[in-house]
């Protein structure tokens, strides 16, 4: 009897995580998020302009870059982080085309750029974003 009920143990044990990511699966399949809010803009070309405009800063992934950081005595903010991504489309074309952030602006405007590739370069710091998980 002792050795049943520890044999059952063990099988529940072993299908309740595939129940749960089943029933996790089928309920995220039923609520798509995010698309109302998914940017126009073409990210693969937003990524080729972020490299020659936003790079030198932000590095390839969104992480500032020390030394210029450290020369602007700037707020060390990653674009892929939730502070950043918390911020609304607006307030990113806003940091393109006037410089961020107030009060200091610290990040000059970008002023060559087109409306659209505004968009592209939204649309590609949009994929920066971190999942919660990945965060430190
Ligand atoms: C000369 C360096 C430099 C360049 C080039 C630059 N940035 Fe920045 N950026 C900064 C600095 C510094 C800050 C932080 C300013 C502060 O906090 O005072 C910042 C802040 C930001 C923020 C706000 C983050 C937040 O929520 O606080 C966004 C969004 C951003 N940059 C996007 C971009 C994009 C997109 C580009 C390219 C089109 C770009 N930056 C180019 C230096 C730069």
């Amino acid at each position: 009897m002792r050795r049943y009920v520890i044999t059952m143990t063990v099988a529940l044990m072993m299908i309740a995580p595939l129940v749960i990511s089943k029933l996790g699966y089928s309920h995220a399949e039923e609520k798509p998020t995010q698309t109302q809010e998914k940017p126009k803009g073409n990210v693969e070309a937003g990524k080729a302009l972020y490299m020659v405009q936003c790079k030198r800063c932000h590095s390839t992934d969104g992480v500032p870059v020390d030394k210029i950081y450290r020369m602007l005595k700037a707020n060390k903010v990653q674009l892929g982080s939730k502070v950043a991504q918390d911020k609304s489309d607006d307030f990113i074309r806003k940091s393109m085309t006037d410089g961020c952030c107030k009060p200091t602006n610290k990040m000059q405007a970008i002023k060559e750029l087109t409306s659209e590739q505004i968009e592209d370069l939204l649309a590609f710091t949009r994929t920066l974003k971190q999942e919660e998980s990945s965060k430190k």
